[in-house]
């Protein structure tokens, strides 16, 4: 077992995190708050998503958030596009990056982007074409990757049919998400070795959502398989609307305290992390899901 000695970061939160609140999240805040996870360190922030504002309304906002970031050079920025509507709305907010997402499960398939597996390949085809002659790069998201919340489990062929699909249209990378964290540490790396079948390892990444509190564990066991790319969430903000029931993604600050307490570099300041996470705690008047970031508070971020 050689464990990487850096780990790139993918901050999740302002997309995953705030697509699932309840109340409205100004573009004020969320402009903020990617500028304090910039400022923290993150060279790389999934800021929102070009989705149909009546299917996730609090994403609506995705073009004045996207002019409103005061770009900091060497951080990358990525939108998430459903399809070509979504790609061309995205192109004005010049992204570093985009993000297709589709789903190992048929059913979730339907419920998150109303249609099959197979259509929406058909769907992200000219979405990436397109993203790749603007020289947009293109991550794709594999969701339910262990388990459906209407299927339930996934087999790990369902995962390499998908990352298949994937490499077949030209996306360069994907992420293997474990939507509603159903995922234990020997089924994710099942599913990771699904996919390594199709990408390379310097092509793979880790979403693990926290519910059933398996997320470190998991990402610990992505790891081991020299998975080195992970997406994180401030806070540990998040879910999918269309997963009912699921959590937030493994909060990035216990992520950072995990990874640096085993000598792996990230490049981010842990307490400005923990900073970005108060900041939208406090907007949200909910205390922050990393478990980290309440012990330093705790004992006054001496850590
Ligand atoms: P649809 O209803 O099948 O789309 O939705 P349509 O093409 O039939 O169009 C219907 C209407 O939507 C039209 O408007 C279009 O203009 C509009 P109308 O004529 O009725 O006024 N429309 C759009 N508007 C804005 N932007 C667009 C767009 N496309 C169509 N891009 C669609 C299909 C994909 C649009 C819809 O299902 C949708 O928006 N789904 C988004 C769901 C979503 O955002 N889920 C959360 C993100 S995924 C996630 O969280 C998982 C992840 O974190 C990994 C993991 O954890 O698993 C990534
Ligand atoms: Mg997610």
């Amino acid at each position: 077992m050689k464990l990487p000695s850096r780990v790139k970061l993918v901050e999740v939160g302002p997309r995953d995190g705030l697509q699932n609140e309840k109340q409205p999240v100004p573009a004020a805040v969320k402009i903020e708050l990617v500028h304090r996870l910039q400022a923290a360190g993150l060279r790389e922030i999934e800021v929102t998503s070009f989705v149909s504002p009546k299917w996730v309304p609090q994403m609506a906002d995705n073009a004045e958030v996207m002019a409103g970031i005061a770009r900091q050079s060497g951080v990358r920025y990525s939108v998430l596009t459903p399809n070509l509507q979504g790609f061309e709305a995205a192109l004005k907010s010049r992204p570093d990056e985009i993000v297709v997402f589709g789903a190992a499960s048929e059913a979730f398939s339907r419920k998150n982007i109303n249609c099959s597996i197979a259509e929406s390949i058909e769907r992200f085809a000219p979405v990436v074409q397109a993203a790749r002659a603007a020289g947009i790069y293109v991550r794709g998201a594999m969701s339910c990757a262990v388990g459906c919340p209407y299927e339930g489990a996934v087999a790990p062929e369902r995962v390499g049919y998908l990352a298949g699909l994937m490499k077949g249209i030209g996306v360069q990378h994907v992420g293997v998400a474990d939507t509603i964290g159903v995922g234990t540490p020997l089924k994710v790396q099942r599913a990771i070795e699904a996919t390594l079948q199709h990408f390379e390892i310097n092509d793979v990444s880790g979403h693990f959502h926290d519910t059933y509190g398996q997320a470190l564990a998991n990402t610990l066991a992505a790891l081991e398989l020299g998975v080195w790319q992970f997406d994180t969430s401030v806070a540990g903000l998040g879910g999918c609307p269309y997963a009912k029931g699921a959590t937030g993604n493994v909060a990035s600050e216990d992520v950072v305290f995990m990874l640096h307490g085993m000598g792996i570099e990230t490049g981010i300041d842990l307490e400005q992390l923990v900073d970005a996470g108060q900041f939208i705690s406090d907007f949200l008047q909910r205390k922050s899901g990393s478990r980290v970031a309440t012990a330093l508070l705790n004992k006054g971020l001496s850590a």
